[in-house]
Order: C-alpha cells, then sequence, then structure tokens
C-alpha cells in the first residue's frame, strides 16, 4: 500500500482561531480528519504530524526514507526560512508536495519565496484545506506513473473496458 507522511509546520496547530481572514475557520483537526478520509477512499495508508520545531520536522522527514513512499509538507512560515527543512527533503529524496493554505504568491514579498519548492515536486498554494486532499490525489498519480514499488498496490490499475454487443 502506498504510505504518505503528511507534516504540518509551526503555529498550523492553531488553525480555526488563527488569523481566520486569510486561513479561514477549519481546525487542523478536521483537516486531518478530511485527509484521513480521503486516504482511506484513495487505499492511502498516511500518517499527519505538526510540530512547531524546525528540527523535528527534519527528523521525521529524515525517518521517512524507510517506509513511505512519498510527504505532504506545510512547513508554514519554514518555507521562506529553513535551509535544513529543504537539505532534509533533498536527502531523502522522496516524491514531495508542498501545500500552503493561503496564496503565498498573494500575500507579504517575504513570503513569495520558498526554500522549498526547488526540491518539491509540485506545490498547491491558495486551495485552502482542500490543497493537501489535491496533493495527495497528485501524490498517487505520480507514484503509480513511475511504478513505486509498494508492496504490490500501487501498480497503475488496469482498465477494464467493456465489450459492447455487435
Ligand atoms: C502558510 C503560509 C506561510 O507563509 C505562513 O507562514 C503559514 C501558513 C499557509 O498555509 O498558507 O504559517 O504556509
Amino acid at each position: 500500500m502506498v504510505r504518505i507522511l503528511v507534516l504540518h509546520g509551526p503555529n498550523l496547530n492553531l488553525l480555526g482561531t488563527r488569523e481566520q481572514s486569510i486561513y479561514g475557520t477549519t481546525t487542523l483537526d478536521e483537516i486531518d480528519t478530511a485527509i484521513a478520509q480521503t486516504a482511506e477512499g484513495l487505499n492511502i495508508e498516511v500518517d499527519t504530524r505538526q510540530s512547531n520545531m524546525e528540527g523535528e520536522l527534519v527528523t521525521w522527514i529524515q525517518e521517512a526514507r524507510t517506509g513511505y513512499h512519498g510527504i505532504i509538507i506545510n512547513p508554514a512560515a519554514y518555507t521562506h526560512t529553513s535551509v535544513a527543512i529543504r537539505d532534509a527533503l533533498a536527502a531523502v529524496a522522496l516524491p514531495t508536495v508542498e501545500v500552503h493554505l493561503s496564496n503565498i504568491y498573494q500575500r507579504e514579498a517575504f513570503r513569495h519565496h520558498s526554500y522549498i519548492a526547488g526540491v518539491a515536486m509540485a506545490q498547491l498554494s491558495g486551495f485552502g484545506p482542500a490543497g493537501y486532499l489535491l496533493a495527495l490525489q497528485g501524490l498517487l498519480e505520480h507514484l503509480l506513473e513511475q511504478g513505486t514499488k509498494t508492496g504490490g498496490a500501487a501498480s497503475k490499475p488496469v482498465r477494464r473496458t467493456r465489450r459492447r454487443k455487435a
């Protein structure tokens, strides 16, 4: 089965109350529940974790080398500051999707640069919580295309076409 690690960076534990005009009212628990439900529907195994600490995120990324096929990460403020998180993602070299709830390119100039984007296969910015669900779908498609060895479950599904009667 495809296994994906979802990481949420600093201050995302405050979603629901934090700057609601930017991030909305959905809590992180609600986002994680939606991620788990979508993952189940896609037959993906998913783990979700949040940390306010850069080093903890780096350690989790390093540990993902064994046991995960891909990473979805919202590095939050570390997006714009963290060479360490970028280096960790580059080191493990797992397909990674960077997610932001808000459109970082419509916001302050310091948010326009991402240290993560250069090592991510894709970035989703501005879809709100749906960004995580789209990331799951996109990452799964990517892994299936790559023929990732996942113990058999991640081979491209055979499309069965019904024969029309003549
Ligand atoms: C964020 C955008 C970042 O600039 C910010 O520091 C966050 C959240 C987002 O999801 O929109 O904490 O990553």
